[in-house]
């Protein structure tokens, strides 16, 4: 709002048109009927699942981090302004000495973030508070994202992805249309952390490649965490859905299948016209726009899918129990008087662990996106939490521990009371946040979809 109205005045003075707004989706409609209206239903897509329900174990992993208040599987791109608003995870304006959430969250939600970062930079956009924002950002996930202002030509609206293919020798600009067309989803498709020597900026760790082995390095000779945890004192690392780095070593990226060709099917408009489906969504949905040019059957693929997903659901219930016994018998280590120099080897091998376990399972895909890479991790993670647990074994006989209380996971809120969190707390303070500042006076993408 504020924004418009300094345009207005500007222009008014210099006696010439308002600038176009960058970000804004309304321009595209007219020019581009087709995709604006299939890019305008991915708000039909409305179900999300609460995974700290389905599984509180992960309450457990996470704790001490935001992540273990709220974490939901994805909906349609038309809420992610909405949903990230709202989330527990980003809180509410910092009272006092508190830290806050980077703006830096804004970053894969909307075109406004990077118009925001054009407009102050990108370190000094990402050294504000993440609340502070929340008046520009006014679309979501739009055109602007992924095409040049006004036109069909593909670009990356992101300094972070832009640095992100060049470490990996994928430079846009030397790309054919396909990759070019994967590579705009892998602006926010990928695993990335806050880089906190650059005031928090979006960094993409691929120094020395994508894969979890290397991203890892990259992590431990930085001697980079991102919390400490509060139960096994160890510094975690948080993978973040890497659709792109596990699809960009699958069978399919072999075969020249992009997300585009699974997500974004072509279609015939009413005067016969072929244009591409923006309405990004469940691939399976559009089997014969999408797979049935190289594969017969949606029955036999479909059952292979759920095969690759029962066999990575299986491997990751394993993990997770493993690491949550984990964490509290290093617990019981500390509690009973264990050294640094005892707890460093048994505490690296959980960090390890949980890092594989989290690439593997936090891109919801990975069942369809590459099932033998995500089995592969959940292995090693599954003997890392083994080797943890021997070495914790030995050191609490050592220090003479003969019981170790496991806590109650029997759902999310037992989960939550268990590492010590006062969710009434933050979801009183969360709600006022919104029914005083984000309802009145945010623009409207913020409430998209939410109860009023
Ligand atoms: C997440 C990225 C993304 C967003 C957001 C996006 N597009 Fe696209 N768009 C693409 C890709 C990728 C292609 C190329 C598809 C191909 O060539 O197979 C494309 C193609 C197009 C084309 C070329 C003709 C066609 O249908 O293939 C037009 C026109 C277009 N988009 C308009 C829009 C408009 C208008 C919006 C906003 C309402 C939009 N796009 C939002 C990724 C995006
Ligand atoms: C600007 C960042 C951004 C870009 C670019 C982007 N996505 Fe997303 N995507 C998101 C976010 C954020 C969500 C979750 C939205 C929510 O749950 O509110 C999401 C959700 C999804 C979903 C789940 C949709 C559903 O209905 O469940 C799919 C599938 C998806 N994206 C695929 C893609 C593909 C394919 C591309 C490239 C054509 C792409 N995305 C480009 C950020 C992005
Ligand atoms: C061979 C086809 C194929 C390719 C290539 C592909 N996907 Fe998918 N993707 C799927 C299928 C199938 C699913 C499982 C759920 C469904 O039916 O959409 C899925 C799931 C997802 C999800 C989770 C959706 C949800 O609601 O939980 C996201 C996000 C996603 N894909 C993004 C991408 C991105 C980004 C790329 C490229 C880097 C990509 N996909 C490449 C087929 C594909
Ligand atoms: C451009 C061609 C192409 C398209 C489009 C395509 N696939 Fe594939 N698919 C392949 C190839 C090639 C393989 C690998 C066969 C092999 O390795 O033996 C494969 C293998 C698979 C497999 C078995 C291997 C695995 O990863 O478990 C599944 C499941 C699968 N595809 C699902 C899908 C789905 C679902 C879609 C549509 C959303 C789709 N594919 C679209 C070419 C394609």
């Amino acid at each position: 709002m504020l924004r418009s109205l300094s345009l207005v005045l500007t222009a008014g003075l210099l006696g010439c048109s308002p600038a176009p707004d960058p970000a804004d989706n309304a321009p595209w409609q007219t020019p581009f009927p087709d995709q604006y209206s299939s890019w305008e239903s991915t708000d039909e897509d409305t179900e999300r699942h609460d995974e700290l329900e389905r599984r509180p174990e992960m309450v457990v992993l996470w704790a001490g981090s935001s992540f273990a208040k709220d974490y939901n599987t994805p909906r349609g791109h038309r809420y992610a302004v909405s949903d990230v608003t709202h989330t527990l995870r980003t809180g509410t304006p910092p009272k006092g000495d508190e830290k806050g959430y980077s703006a830096s969250c804004w970053t894969c939600k909307t075109p406004d973030a990077p118009r925001m970062m054009a407009e102050l930079g990108e370190q000094a956009f990402a050294a504000t508070q993440f609340t502070a924002q929340g008046m520009e950002m006014a679309n979501t996930i739009g055109c602007a994202d992924c095409h040049e202002p006004g036109s069909d030509a593909l670009h990356l609206a992101r300094p972070h992805a832009i640095h992100a293919m060049e470490k990996v020798h994928l430079p846009f600009d030397q790309q054919t249309p396909a990759m070019q067309g994967a590579q705009t989803c892998g602006q926010c498709h990928v695993t990335y952390y806050f880089q906190p020597e650059a005031h928090n900026r979006v960094n993409i760790p691929w120094i020395f490649g994508s894969t979890a082995d290397e991203i890892e390095r990259y992590y431990d000779t930085r001697r980079f965490y991102e919390w400490l945890h509060p139960i096994s004192r160890t510094p975690m690392l948080k993978a973040r859905h890497p659709d792109f780095e596990t699809w960009s070593r699958s069978p399919h990226a072999k075969a020249g299948a992009t997300c585009i060709d699974c997500h974004m099917p072509k279609r015939d408009n009413a005067e016969g016209h072929q244009y591409t489906d923006h309405n990004v969504g469940h691939a399976l949905d559009n089997f014969d726009q999408t797979c049935a040019g190289c594969h017969d059957s949606k029955g036999a693929l479909s059952a292979a899918l759920a095969q690759n997903k029962a066999a990575i659901e299986a491997a990751r219930d394993e993990v997770e129990s493993l690491l949550v016994k984990a964490h509290y018998e290093a617990k019981a280590a500390w509690d009973a008087g264990a050294q640094w120099a005892q707890m460093d080897s048994p505490i690296m091998d959980i960090r390890h662990a949980q890092w594989r376990w989290d690439f593997a399972v936090a891109s919801h895909g990975i069942h369809a996106h590459n099932p033998g890479e995500g089995l592969a991790l959940l292995a090693t993670a599954r003997q890392q939490a083994n080797m943890a647990r021997m070495k914790l074994k030995l050191l609490n006989e050592q220090l003479g521990v003969t019981d170790i209380a496991y806590p109650d996971l029997s759902s999310k809120a037992a989960a939550q009371k268990a590492v010590g969190m006062d969710m009434a707390r933050f979801e009183e303070e969360k709600a006022a946040f919104i029914r005083d500042e984000v309802a009145p006076r945010w623009p409207a993408a913020a409430m998209r979809g939410a109860p009023h």
